[in-house]
């Protein structure tokens, strides 16, 4: 017999869920998530604040890695869901549907340049795999340059051209033809692109690589060079995309339009699993001889699509764009304050809009300000692959309010920090133990 959440005591809740957990999913979850201060079990989410099942309030700053744009369960998408599911399903995947059409014409309508066709999708990765395929399907050629420490999920093609090791060591041989060139440095990507690249595969400012923004003119020459060689650009823009940035798309802030671009994440609105990789109609070529060269049962389902529509209206209506780029204003003065106030403490404060990242002295200081962060009522989790950044995402709505207790609670973190307060028991990030190699 199943236990009665609403009864039960919010410790046992707690308790027993985390057990469930480590159980049946993954006990190094959450051994690294109650070292970070992060063993919190959501329930109420609202805007850009979620409360979990202690009765905790918290500001939401990772935003599932920039899902939430629109705030989570936003009133307006909440509703256009319930009105999908009252006479949707997820729809006939091969045949023609009219919400599919609608959300591929509006993204068309915003998307930068001549980008006027979309294969969606159900996730970030998808996204990536399609645009990969999409590139050497195009072009016929087979190479495919990425970043180090780029991040493009986890399924078999974004997995190819991800930046780190450690996730692609234990599967490889992986996608042959995929090479890493530094992030910004463009003599190294003029060096390895020529006549047999298909791609080039950039995030306009590294997310998991820990907020690194591509400097002044490296997005140009990329584009330049790609041009030159007759490769494709293909710009991430699922975490950067949607408004993050203070624009529809970072790429936009570089003056820079791509080939291919892939956007998921904050276009599900919190509440559905779509994604998008758009492109020109010469690409599309490509596809007109065999339109079934690349299926997806779930992949820009009826329901899915009519929020999606109703999240980009939102941002549209409640102009979102222009609350990050002043709310992005606000926080990244504040994040310098605290730089120049912590110079020991802080070696970096970057970013965006608000998409903001700090920089810390070393690398177990991103789990312990996790921790110190949690105790001060703010949700923020250090970079996957830069744990001494501790990315601030918070959702687009955030008001003046919420970005004074975000920067409230970084100053209170830090000074915990300094004064040893309240550590947790294991203050340095949980590695993974080493598997034996295979034979040994
Ligand atoms: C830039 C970027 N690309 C791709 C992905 C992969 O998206 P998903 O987790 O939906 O597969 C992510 C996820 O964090 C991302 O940040």
């Amino acid at each position: 017999m199943s236990t009665d959440p609403t009864t039960e005591d919010p410790a046992e809740h707690r308790a027993r869920v985390l057990a469930e957990f480590a159980a049946t999913i993954n006990p190094q979850k959450v051994r690294v998530m109650r070292a970070a201060g992060l063993d919190l079990i959501e329930a109420e989410r609202s805007g850009a604040w979620v409360e979990d099942i202690d009765g905790r309030r918290f500001l939401d700053c990772f935003t599932s890695a920039g899902s939430f744009n629109v705030g989570r369960r936003h009133p307006r998408v909440v509703a256009a869901a319930k009105r999908a599911v009252d006479t949707l399903d997820h729809g006939n995947f091969l045949l023609v549907s009219e919400q599919t059409a609608a959300l591929a014409t509006r993204l068309a309508g915003i998307a930068p340049g001549n980008l006027d066709c979309t294969m969606f999708g159900c996730g970030g990765g998808e996204a990536i795999d399609f645009a990969l395929k999409l590139a050497r399907g195009a072009t016929g050629r087979p190479r495919i340059v990425s970043t180090v420490n780029g991040y493009h999920g986890h399924t078999g093609f974004a997995l190819s051209a991800g930046g780190r090791a450690a996730f692609r060591e234990p599967f490889e041989p992986l996608m042959p033809e995929f090479g890493l060139v530094p992030f910004g440095d463009v003599d190294a990507l003029r060096a390895a692109v020529d006549a047999t690249v298909a791609a080039v595969l950039l995030e306009p400012i590294q997310g998991e690589g820990g907020i690194i923004v591509a400097p002044d003119g490296y997005l140009a020459s990329a584009r330049q060079i790609c041009d030159d060689a007759g490769a494709l650009l293909i710009l991430d823009e699922i975490q950067t995309g949607m408004g993050r940035t203070g624009r529809w798309w970072a790429s936009e802030h570089f003056d820079v339009e791509p080939d291919i671009m892939t956007v998921a994440k904050s276009l599900g609105g919190s509440l559905v699993a779509i994604s998008a990789t758009m492109f020109s109609e010469d690409l599309r070529e490509f596809l007109i001889p065999n339109p079934f060269i690349h299926l997806s049962t779930f992949g820009g389902s009826d329901v899915a699509c009519s929020v999606a529509l109703e999240v980009i209206d939102v941002i549209e209506d409640e102009g979102l764009l222009a609350n990050a780029t002043a709310r992005g204003a606000q926080l990244h003065a504040g994040l310098a304050a605290i730089a120049a106030a912590h110079p020991d403490q802080v070696a970096d404060v970057r970013g965006l809009g608000l998409m903001a990242g700090i920089q810390y002295a070393e690398d177990s200081m991103g789990p312990r300000m996790s921790f110190h962060l949690a105790q001060h009522g703010v949700l923020a989790v250090y970079s996957g692959n830069q744990p001494s950044v501790m990315r601030l995402m918070p959702s687009l709505v955030a008001t003046e309010a919420d970005i004074d207790h975000l920067l409230g609670g970084l100053d209170a973190a830090l000074d915990d920090l300094l004064h040893g307060r309240g550590l947790p028991e294991e203050t340095a990030p949980v590695r993974p133990r080493r598997r034996p190699p295979r034979g040994a």
